[in-house]
């Protein structure tokens, strides 16, 4: 829990405590003549229900936001110009993030769109019947759950005349029907089955479908620039599949680099002893997070990074052991362990193992919305039976050293050819195996200005 959040715990118990003694006051205090005593008794002046009425009200909403602090899933969902930028002279962050991008240097940059699986929705959020409109990959997607529950994920404008299907548009059994004139596509393979003011379907009447899969709670869509159909599968962890792993909560970044800058954190092994030492109470900004008030608190990393031999050569594996060192004294006790797993160009499984905290598992998602545009989620799945707060307090933690890096993210270029010193070799080993997942043809950034403004 931040201090924020710590400070409003307190806030709700002072309420809680002058609410009960209030209600004391009125009912249950009688004066040595045996004559109730009201507030009025003890401040004169001052009336009794209203103030007890507003502090009631009050009580009730820091309770309210008590219980979901305590058991609701977290839910931390950024801008894009929300984190990392600097906004100076009076300029708001759009403006700022804005000017970032603009004057961007990108260096040499390698393909944008690596082939394999990539989040686009988490299952959570489409129901039966629903469907939403996604952006992966530079482009529209309409992401739909039939009746029968499977989720289907087609290109978002209609063949017919272009009207996007996940606007307005509706499911009807594992169809999706087109707002515009009603024309009737099949999840299962993106077939027209129906027109309905017209006496034949065309053969070619169809919508581009997208390779998907429903695993650990996200609905994953295929990405091939020559079109080959999946060469790998998603790994799924049985106590999410069999709910003894329950979701406790995610969040959502967008970053301005390449989706390769993301991934190659894990093998920046000395990134860590000193962007993620300083510890969390002291933020995410990178101008202060060396501030001496909370130096006798400092993050500790053991970290290993290695590629998978075959057949499981598009994975890779980051062991972690975090500690927390309290005036350069380690209390292992708080010791956690994480494996971090790389599933192709953008997924990793983080399973978290401690003591006495449980298990539990991150995923992290990085799905390229455009060229130089990532959106990253972190979804947490924790033990049911830990209380809620224990995982939302990872997620938490885990997010604010995360925009740690954003800010360095947003604001620096690729750099194809870096100046590396013996203690770097593993960010060469991780460019030689992320490499495996561009081919000839796989897309470039052309133009030098490929983004809209925030
Ligand atoms: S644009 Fe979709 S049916 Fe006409
Ligand atoms: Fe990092």
């Amino acid at each position: 829990m931040d201090w924020q959040n710590l400070l409003k715990v307190a806030v709700a118990v002072a309420l809680g405590v002058a609410t009960c003694t209030l209600v004391a006051l009125q009912g249950h205090t009688q004066n040595s003549a045996g004559r109730q005593l009201s507030w009025e008794d003890a401040v004169p002046g001052v009336p009794t229900w209203p103030l007890v009425c507003i502090l009631g009200g009050l009580t009730a909403v820091a309770m309210r936001w008590l219980y979901k602090l305590l058991f609701c899933p977290l839910e931390l969902l950024r801008a894009p110009e929300d984190v990392g930028y600097i906004a100076e002279d009076g300029r708001s962050k759009a403006q700022a993030a804005n000017q970032v991008r603009r004057r961007r240097k990108t260096g040499e940059l390698p393909p944008v769109y690596p082939n394999g699986w990539f989040r686009v929705l988490d299952s959570h959020l489409l129901h039966r019947g629903e469907v939403r409109n996604a952006s992966v990959l530079g482009e529209q997607v309409a992401v739909f759950r039939g009746h029968s529950g499977e989720a289907h994920v087609v290109d978002a404008y209609c063949p017919h005349l272009g009207a996007n299907l996940a606007v307005g548009g509706r499911v009807l059994g594992d169809c999706i029907e087109c707002p515009f004139h009603g024309w009737q596509f099949q999840g299962s393979d993106g077939k027209c089955v129906r027109i309905p003011y017209a006496e034949k379907v065309p053969e070619i009447a169809k919508v581009h479908r997208w390779p998907s899969c429903e695993v650990n709670g996200l609905i994953l869509v295929w990405f091939h620039c020559e079109g080959k159909e999946p060469e790998w599968t998603v790994p799924e962890q049985e106590e999410i599949a069999s709910g003894k792993w329950v979701y406790r909560g995610r969040t959502e970044h967008f970053i301005n680099a390449h989706i390769q800058e993301i991934p190659e954190n894990a093998a920046d092994l000395a990134h860590l002893g000193h962007l993620h030492t300083p510890s969390i109470t002291s933020g995410v900004d990178l101008r202060h997070i060396n501030s001496k008030t909370w130096q006798f608190l400092r993050h500790d990393w053991k970290v290993r990074w290695e590629p998978e031999p075959e057949p499981n050569q598009h994975c890779s594996q980051m062991f972690v052991r975090h500690s927390l060192t309290v005036f350069g004294l380690r209390c292992s006790l708080l010791d956690v362990h994480v494996v971090a797993r790389q599933v192709g160009p953008g997924l990793v499984f983080l399973l978290f193992n401690h003591a006495f905290l449980g298990r539990g598992l991150l995923v992290h998602c990085v799905t390229p919305v455009e060229p130089l545009l990532q959106c990253v989620t972190h979804t947490m799945f924790y033990q049911s039976n830990m209380l809620p707060l224990v995982p939302k307090f990872i997620l938490r933690a885990e997010s604010i050293q995360f925009e740690r890096d954003v800010m360095v993210w947003n604001n620096k270029r690729y750099v194809s050819k870096p100046l590396l010193v013996k203690e770097d070799q593993a960010i060469q080993k991780h460019r030689r195996w992320f490499s495996q997942f561009y081919s000839e043809s796989s897309p470039r950034l052309k133009l030098r200005r490929h983004t809209l403004d925030f």
